[in-house]
């Protein structure tokens, strides 16, 4: 384990790479497993992550090639085979949850594991639907927690409403989809990212999406998908992390260059501005650039649909700390089973910065500071969580210094993170 000193700096400028996007990169290299042939990936993350989905798909027989800074993965022409061994996830919910997916195809059985965090996460959103196509899935307990036994085989296509916001539940039903008997269609409450079936469509599979109120209608007719070269933009909710950073510091001008800016994915932005935040997306070559300045901040009411996924919640509970008022997060009980318990984690740092916090049922409200120079000095214990270390990291950089035992877990999404933060100085 790691323990990382982040000091308080007096100016912060530059531009800021942030890794490949998480979701696109999974997506990626599962979509380039399927395929019958070679895919080239341009700015794949180097995240741990994204590793355990390259090393499961090889193991189940696609070849990756690594050429320079970009990935070649080759589907096999035959399609996927049995890996022989239990197959690690590592801290990866999206690799569970999407190669939960994909294996529920394979003829035969497979055994997906994850560390302490991810063993703990409820893989019954996955394993219902998959059950209803066919495929058997078992876990542990109610909330079928791994290890997860999967054994696959012929699956007939479902029509089925996912029952909570997810992305990853989303993608795990569509990717069984691909080989199901018969036509799938998944209903989500809210519209979540559409990575899979945008990446699906380029590669060639008949997918349509219909928006339905607030949520959406996705149809998928089976079919394999084709070889396609992808180049992946920064990853959004990394560029949170800076961004934030860039408003609360009392001396920044920070830049965050080429980020996915899927209206899925920058929900963060305008819940900044509506707080008094001063950023700006600027077109670029892979997406656009966001910048952020110093901004005097104030208090908001923040809802889970507005940043589906929640996974800006981290960085915006240290904007929340710096604003000037009770900022209220509303309907954010599924940060509760994230890499840990985000909303016990929210209130925890908040209060560790000396701001009032506190929790009522799946709301949380944070009684801002009114700026991070009053921000106390903490300690942050990790508990396997990439995005609570760097929502950490900021808070010590804007406020006065912390330390963070388990830092190392940045590695999870994004192993440069410490030394991007420290360019900036
Ligand atoms: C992801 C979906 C999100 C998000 C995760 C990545 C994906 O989870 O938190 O970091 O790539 O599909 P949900 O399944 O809650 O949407």
């Amino acid at each position: 384990m790691t323990t990382t000193t982040v000091a308080p700096v007096p100016r912060l400028r530059g531009v800021v790479r942030v890794p490949g996007d998480k979701s696109a990169s999974h997506r990626a290299l599962l979509a380039g497993a399927l395929a019958d042939g070679p895919s080239r990936v341009v700015g794949l993350s180097p995240g741990a992550d994204v590793r355990a989905t390259r090393s499961i798909v090889a193991q189940l027989g696609a070849i990756c090639r690594d050429d320079g800074d970009d990935l070649v993965v080759t589907g096999p022409s035959g399609g996927l085979r049995p890996a022989p061994r239990e197959l690690e996830c590592a801290n990866s919910g999206t690799t569970m949850r999407l190669v939960a997916g994909v294996l529920s195809a394979i003829d035969g059985q497979h055994v997906l594991v994850g560390d302490a965090s991810l063993s703990l996460r409820p893989m019954d959103r996955v394993a219902v639907p998959l059950r209803s196509m066919g495929a058997t899935v078992e876990g542990h307990g109610p909330r079928i927690t791994a290890p997860l036994r999967i054994v696959g085989g012929a699956l007939r296509g479902v029509t089925y409403e996912v029952p909570v916001a997810s992305a990853q539940v989303k993608s795990a039903i569509l990717l069984a989809g691909l080989v199901a008997n018969g036509v799938t269609v998944v209903h989500e409450p809210l519209r979540t990212r559409s990575t899979t079936e945008d990446m699906l469509a380029r590669a060639g599979v008949a997918i349509e999406s219909v928006d339905v109120g607030d949520g959406r209608r996705v149809t998928l007719h089976p079919g394999r998908p084709r070889p396609v070269d992808w180049s992946i933009p920064g990853d959004p909710s990394q560029a949170a992390f800076f961004a934030v950073l860039g408003l609360i510091h009392r001396d920044a001008e920070i830049e965050v260059a080429s980020i996915d800016v899927a209206p899925e994915r920058i929900g963060f932005v305008h819940v900044l501005r509506r707080m008094g935040a001063e950023l700006t997306l600027t077109p670029d070559v892979d997406g656009a650039s966001l910048r952020a300045v110093r901004s005097k901040l104030r208090a908001t009411s923040i809802s889970s649909h507005e940043i589906p996924s929640v996974d800006e919640v981290p960085a915006l509970t240290v904007a929340a700390a710096a604003a000037e008022g009770v900022t209220a997060f509303r309907a954010m009980g599924e940060l509760r089973v994230k890499e840990s318990d985000r909303l016990a984690g929210a209130v925890a740092l908040a209060g560790a910065l000396g701001a009032r916090a506190w929790s009522d049922g799946d709301d949380f409200f944070v009684e801002g500071l009114g700026d991070a120079g009053q921000f106390a000095s903490f300690t942050h214990a990790a508990t396997l969580d990439h995005r609570m270390v760097m929502a950490a990291a900021i808070a010590g950089v804007a406020g006065h210094g912390c330390l963070i035992e388990g830092s190392d877990t940045v590695a999870t999404s994004f192993p440069g993170f410490f030394d991007e933060l420290a360019r900036l100085t």
